[in-house]
């Protein structure tokens, strides 16, 4: 019984893995409840709080940095596709972005967010759960400053 178990939850987290990855064909709709899931996975995960999440999407409030924080949104990006063993995919997040800003007049910066955080690298860093962390902090500054929809 034991060993039936562990299999069924091998299969069900390599088809959930398989389900969740972003690619160009979803439409806003599927990319955002995607995104969605994987964050509210991710949160459950690392026990983060719900406001937290509220203070992210807050762009008065400044990014909360503590460890499980950026865990789940490293979690988030591999569930998704964006990162994978700390590889960063940037082609994919072009892809996403596009998706999503599709019915902006404005949907170039905002692929062009994705382009300056690629330019100004992300730094290598023995804390893997620091990768996504990173991307975030660049794409949200840039928004903000760009003065674009957080
Ligand atoms: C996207 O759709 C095209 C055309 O229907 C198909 O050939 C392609 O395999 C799809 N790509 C993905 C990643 O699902
Ligand atoms: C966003 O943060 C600011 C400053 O902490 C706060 O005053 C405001 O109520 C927050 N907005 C939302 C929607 O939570």
């Amino acid at each position: 019984m034991y060993l039936l178990c562990f299999i069924f939850t091998l299969i069900c987290t390599f088809l959930s893995t398989n389900s969740t990855l972003v690619n160009k064909n979803l439409t806003k709709q599927e990319l955002e409840d995607l995104e969605m899931t994987a964050m509210e996975e991710c949160r459950i995960k690392f026990n983060i709080d719900e406001k937290i999440i509220d203070d992210y999407f807050n762009e008065s409030t400044t990014l909360p940095v503590t460890q499980d924080f950026k865990c789940m949104l490293t979690c988030q990006d591999e569930r998704l596709g964006y990162v994978n063993n700390q590889v960063i995919n940037w082609d994919l997040m072009r892809v996403a972005q596009n998706i999503y800003y599709q019915d902006y007049d404005n949907v170039e910066k905002y692929v062009e967010v994705v382009d300056n955080c690629e330019k100004n690298g992300i730094t290598e860093n023995e804390d893997t759960c620091d990768i996504s962390f990173q991307i975030t902090e660049c794409f949200r500054k840039q928004y903000i400053e760009q003065g674009l929809e957080w």
